[in-house]
């Protein structure tokens, strides 16, 4: 059965805004995706919203719901009273180009800071054999639709901006781990260089980006622990200072 939902929208560019009073009809199945489409449809032609699959896939229409960062799509309007106000914003750590769309340039930056996989010169495409226990362990973090939410989250940068330019966050400690962790990968990755030069040591274990992530990635328990433990034992167990030194030479 159909009914009215109340729909309070954040509406504004260039740093300005307010949020928006809307009285808007919910369907039986839907989203919150598609009640802000029906508000594009019949109230507010020129609201601006990312979006391109509606199936959870593309990680474009993140978006903070009731203050939870969550993708529009893959929210249920059965998740809600009906007689609950719902407060969709832009996410909070990016600057908002309009309405619910943001400059989400800052993670694309981070992208380009982590050098790419770098297989050995002497082994062709084609020619990589893999264990299937090493595709299995870094599969978890392929599942990235690079919706950063986990970036948006991440108080590192959510409430300190002075941090951004040290700090890759969530999404790309996992992509440290998983290059960390091919068998082709010959370029050095050593916990120590995401702990100095990505800002891991910047990260307090809050686990909120594993909390947020749609994909169900164990960010914090699977890639940002296991990063932090390997920094730590290098840096204060002796031995592995002494080995590290001596393989190097
Ligand atoms: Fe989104 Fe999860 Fe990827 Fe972060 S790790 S960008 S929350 S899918
Ligand atoms: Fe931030 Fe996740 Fe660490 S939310 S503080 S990167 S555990
Ligand atoms: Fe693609 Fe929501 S529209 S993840």
């Amino acid at each position: 059965m159909g009914y009215k939902a109340k729909f309070r929208v954040w509406r504004g560019e260039s740093g300005e805004g307010r949020l928006e009073d809307f009285t808007v009809e919910v369907n039986e199945g839907e989203v919150v995706l598609d009640i802000i489409h029906r508000l594009q449809a019949t109230q507010a032609p020129d609201l601006a919203v990312r979006w391109n699959c509606k199936a959870g896939k593309c990680g474009s229409c993140s978006m903070e719901i009731n203050g939870k960062p969550r993708l529009g799509c893959m929210t249920r309007m059965s998740t809600f009273t009906e007689d609950e106000t719902i407060t969709v914003t832009p996410l909070r750590t990016f600057p908002v180009i309009k309405d619910l769309v943001c400059d989400v340039s800052f993670n694309y930056e981070k992208a380009r800071e982590i050098p790419s996989f770098t297989p050995p010169a002497d082994v062709k495409p084609g020619e990589y054999r893999m264990q299937q226990v090493d595709v299995q362990r870094s599969q978890e973090f392929r599942k990235c639709i690079e919706c950063f939410l986990c970036q948006n989250v991440c108080h590192v940068i959510r409430d300190h901006e002075e941090n951004k330019p040290a700090f890759a966050g969530p999404r790309f400690f996992i992509r440290i781990a998983e290059l960390d962790m091919h068998p082709y990968d010959v370029r050095d990755r050593r916990p120590q260089a995401a702990q100095e030069e990505h800002g891991l040591g910047y990260c307090n274990i809050t686990k909120c980006c594993t909390e947020v992530c749609p994909e169900h990635i164990k960010i914090t328990d699977n890639a940002i622990i296991p990063m932090k433990e390997r920094a730590v034992d290098r840096k204060y167990d002796p031995l592995v200072w002494l080995g590290s030194k001596i393989f190097k030479r």
